[in-house]
This record gives structure tokens, sequence and C-alpha cells, in this order.
């Protein structure tokens, strides 16, 4: 069964076209992460689906049921906006039954369901005090619980762990995503946030400027994105311009950078065409200088940057080109790569690069 539809879905807000064309289809039970730079449509789409706004164009669906005219409080959605607060005069207990005293859901079955939400969120013990009263992180615990509590079809989260640090963050998304499955309920969390989507979702919609650029699983996202801008967007990498020297059938040799070639086994450019290459830095090997061979790369070191347990090593190649590596704190100790200034080589990973056409625009598409 479908969790979730839209198809189509146009939205202008004022003069700006805000959504253009939004396809979504999420299965029942799966959670899909709306991920993409601030300004660029993810909360306007979480509001189309809740029903805050109505598109000019297309159709939504959710579990299944077309929602066309429906209000919001008529939807079943369950909603942790990042300014969707708690009531602050209202107990805990009174804010997490507050949607169902909305539906006239009373007396002992109330308490039971409100008692069942809290305990999902391991906060039953605080029901009786104030929100005035709860940390930031059991603050979005009770609006967890508040969105819960009514069973709804769908479970809509607008980087509802925004404002929590770091360690929080982390302990919440493992509970969040264990909660998300133990329920297998339909899930939409919108994010800024690359580690938080990537960890998180089943599927990732990366969108810019109102539309959906590719949307897939995180690992196919993260390691073979179908254009640079994902690429991009979805963590580090260094980009290379390079050019297709021979193709055959083993693949192809790419040439860039002096007398630097590598072959790769899959090349969907032809010979003489100029390609953009870029690879992740955890695929790039670091060598002494000693080790310097028509594959490798030599640079020269700018700075290593200590990240607890792996270790950025920014360098930098003859014609300028800036290079980020990762790797680990044993090599930089035997490498002595801490030395700025140091010479080095470089190998890609040839399985790794990604290629690219560096002026046509990619198209969107499906990779699940
Ligand atoms: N009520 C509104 N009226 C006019 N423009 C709006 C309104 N709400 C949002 N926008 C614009 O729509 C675009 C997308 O906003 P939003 O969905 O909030 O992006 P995101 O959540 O990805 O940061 C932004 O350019 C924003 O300025
Ligand atoms: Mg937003």
């Amino acid at each position: 069964m479908s969790g979730l539809e839209l198809e189509g879905v146009n939205v202008w807000l004022g003069a700006q076209h805000v959504l253009k064309n939004i396809d979504l289809s999420v299965a029942q039970g799966e959670c899909v992460a709306l991920l993409g730079p601030s300004g660029c449509g993810k909360t306007t789409t979480l509001r189309t689906i809740a029903g805050f706004v109505v598109p000019q164009e297309g159709r939504v669906s959710i579990a299944g049921k077309p929602t066309s005219n429906l209000p919001p409080n008529k939807r079943n959605v369950g909603l942790v906006f990042q300014d969707y607060a708690l009531f602050p005069h209202m107990t805990v207990s009174e804010n997490v039954g507050y949607g169902l005293r909305m539906r006239k859901i009373d007396g002992i079955v109330r308490s039971q369901q409100v008692e069942r939400a809290l305990t999902m969120v391991q906060l039953l013990d605080m029901k009786d005090r104030m929100p005035s009263q709860l940390s930031g992180g059991q603050r979005q615990r009770i609006a967890l619980a508040r969105a819960l509590v009514i069973q709804p079809d769908i479970l809509l989260l607008d980087e509802p762990l925004g404002a929590l640090d770091r360690k929080l963050r982390d302990q919440m998304q493992v509970e969040l995503k264990q909660l998300q499955k133990k329920l297998g309920i339909t899930t939409i969390i919108v994010t800024h946030d690359q580690e938080e989507a990537l960890s998180l979702a089943d599927r990732i919609a990366v969108m810019f400027d109102g539309q959906i650029e590719e949307i897939g699983k995180p690992v196919n996202l993260y390691e073979t994105p179908s254009s640079l801008k994902v690429m991009e967007f979805l963590g580090s990498s260094n980009i290379l311009s390079m050019v297709v020297n021979r193709q055959d059938a083993s693949g192809a040799t790419l040439s860039g950078h002096h007398h630097y070639s590598v072959h790769v086994a899959q090349c969907a450019f032809n010979v003489n065409e100029r390609i953009t290459a870029a690879i992740r830095p955890e695929h790039i090997q670091i060598l002494p200088i000693a080790e310097i061979a028509s594959d490798t790369l030599e640079a020269t070191t700018i700075e290593c940057v200590y990240k607890g347990g792996l270790v950025e090593v920014h360098c930098r190649l003859s014609d300028g080109t800036q290079m980020k590596a990762q790797s680990d704190a044993s090599s930089v100790q035997r490498l002595n790569l801490m030395q700025q200034g140091l010479k080095i080589a470089l190998r890609l990973d040839p399985s790794r690069l990604q290629l690219f056409s560096p002026s046509s625009k990619e198209r969107t598409h499906d990779r699940t």
C-alpha cells in the first residue's frame, strides 16, 4: 500500500513558484528524508502534505486516500514542526492528550493512550511536569509523543532535532529510527543535515529550488549520485577536470593534470570528451612521494585537520587545485603528514571515481 503520494504538485506563494512539479511516492512504513539547502521548499512540501498549504496544481494522497479539500485536522497526520512548541500552560500529559481531546476521546481511554505514547518516548515519569521543567531533548520527545498519540497515518517531522546539541541529536536519531521502525509509521523528515538524512532515512530526496533533484537509498545517493550537484551537497568531494583518452572493451583511460592517467571500468563518455571527475576524500589513498607513478597525483600538504580517529589531509596539486583526502592517525604519523609543504602522492580509487558531464544539467532520476 502507498503511504504517501504526491503527483505533479505545484505551489505558488505570492508570486514565487515554490514547489515545481513535485512527484513523490512513499511506501507504507517507509521513512523518507527531504534534504536540501535553506529555502528550497522542504517545509512547504510538509505543509502541503499536512494541508496547511493547498497546491494550485497536483494531488496529494495519504495512506491511499486522496486529500483533496480535506482540512489539516481531517488528515490524521502527526506533526513535529520546528516551531510547533508545546503549550506552556499545560502539563506534559495535557499536551500529549490535546489531539485526543480535539477528537473527543475522553476519560480512561484518553489517559491510557497518553500513557502509552509517553512510554514510547520513555518519559512517562514526567507526565505531571510543565514544559518549562523539561530539557530541550525531553521537550522534543514530548512533541513526538503528542504527534504519535493520535495514531497518525503519517508522521511529518520538520528539523525535529535541529535545536539539540550533537550528542543528544545522535542519540535521538537512533531512538527515532527505532521507534519509527517499530511502529511501522510512514514518515517524512525534513532536514538540512546530510548526516541526519543518511542515518535516518530509507530513502533521501534531495531538493534544490523547489524541485526534487534525485531520490534514492542513502548509500546509492552518497556513492553514485546522478549529478555533481547531489554529490557536492551530500558530503565532501574532490573535483577534477579530465579528458577521455581511450575507450576499449575493459573501460576507458582518463587523463588530466600533467601525466596523470587512470583507468576506469565504466565510462559513458566519448574519446576526447572533457569530463568532471569527482571522488570522496575517503577514497583517496595517501602515499609517500617515492611511490609516485602515472596513476597517482603529486600533491603538497597544506594542513591536517584532526577529526578524532580520522584525519583530513588538505593538499594542493601543482596547478593549484585543492584536494582533501582522509587518513587514519597511524598513517599520518608514519608519513609525517602533519608537516606542511610535504610532497605526497595521491592514489584515487578508480572504482570510486564519479564521472559527470561538465556542462549539461543532469536529469532527475529514481534510483531505488
Ligand atoms: N508564506 C510565504 N509567502 C511567500 N513565500 C514564502 C512563504 N513561505 C515560504 N516562502 C518562500 O518559499 C521558499 C521555500 O520556503 P521553505 O519551504 O520554508 O524552505 P525550506 O524549508 O527548504 O527552508 C522560500 O524562498 C521562502 O522564502
Ligand atoms: Mg524549513
